[in-house]
């Protein structure tokens, strides 16, 4: 059995669990604490290495971490909806400091979808997969017959003259308090939009609202087929976890 450790920081709370990488699960108890407040790196470094010390490091042989940005070669390069200081930043180096091992860094929806490829609703899935994250954002996932193009922001296509997230995702639909029919007519024209560019296979949905699935996805009209994520919100832990076992030195 391959343990890893996966963590996951996102703007609201940043979880964590062991993985047996064999089974693509969880193994034992998933813990997560609050971001805190303000998202500074500093703060959120800090609550990760609490994070591995309460689950515990003994057998785990990778530790991945996923978060709200892009990230080149363990850089965190952009920051939508967390702080600014993330720019630049040398996430890679800063987190394998403080918890004095090699960890693997890369961005949250990355890690969701390369976990819904392996082990959840695309797996076996030939050709193009995009896994959508809808949240305070729009995180994409391209994996292309198994294999993950990273950082591709699909999230950031303008729509309208607009950022394609701040118009359709679900901060949005919480935030203009639309109902679940005119929510999914400005998803119908963001996937038309996605779908016209890049020709998916499989249109796949995360994030936790994917939970009421039944309430939108069936009122999404597009000619791709969509599914709802199966990891739900377990699947950037699992992803995070397995990358850094596929991307270790
Ligand atoms: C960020 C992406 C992230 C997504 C979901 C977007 O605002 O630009 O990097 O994957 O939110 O968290």
């Amino acid at each position: 059995m391959t343990l890893a450790i996966g963590i996951d920081i996102g703007g609201t709370g940043i979880k964590g669990a062991v993985i047996d990488l064999d089974a693509g699960d969880i193994v034992g108890d998933r813990i997560k604490h609050p971001t805190p407040e303000g998202g500074e790196p500093d703060d959120i470094i800090a609550t990760v290495a609490q994070l591995v010390g309460e689950l515990g490091t003994e057998g785990v042989e990778h530790i991945g971490v996923c978060f709200p940005a892009v990230v080149v070669n363990g850089r965190t390069m952009s920051a939508a909806n967390v702080s600014e200081r993330w720019i630049g930043l040398d996430a890679d180096t800063a987190f394998g400091e403080a918890l004095g091992r090699d960890i693997h860094f890369v961005n949250d929806a990355d890690a969701a979808g390369y976990a819904e490829a392996m082990s959840g609703a695309a797996r076996g899935q030939r050709g193009l997969v995009i896994m959508t994250t809808l949240g305070t954002g729009i995180g994409s996932a391209l994996i292309n017959d198994g294999v993950l193009i990273a950082n591709s922001e699909l999230g950031h296509l303008v729509l309208n003259g607009r950022d394609a997230e701040s118009w359709a995702a679900n901060s949005a639909r919480e935030r203009e308090e639309l109902s679940f029919a005119e929510w999914a007519e400005r998803l119908t024209e963001y996937y038309r939009y996605v779908e016209a560019l890049l020709w998916p296979e499989l249109f796949v949905i995360g994030g936790g609202i994917s939970k009421q699935h039944n309430e939108f996805i069936p009122l999404i009209d597009v000619r791709t087929p969509i599914v709802p994520a199966e990891l739900r919100n377990n699947a950037g832990i699992i992803g995070a976890a397995a990358l850094a076992q596929r991307f270790s030195r």
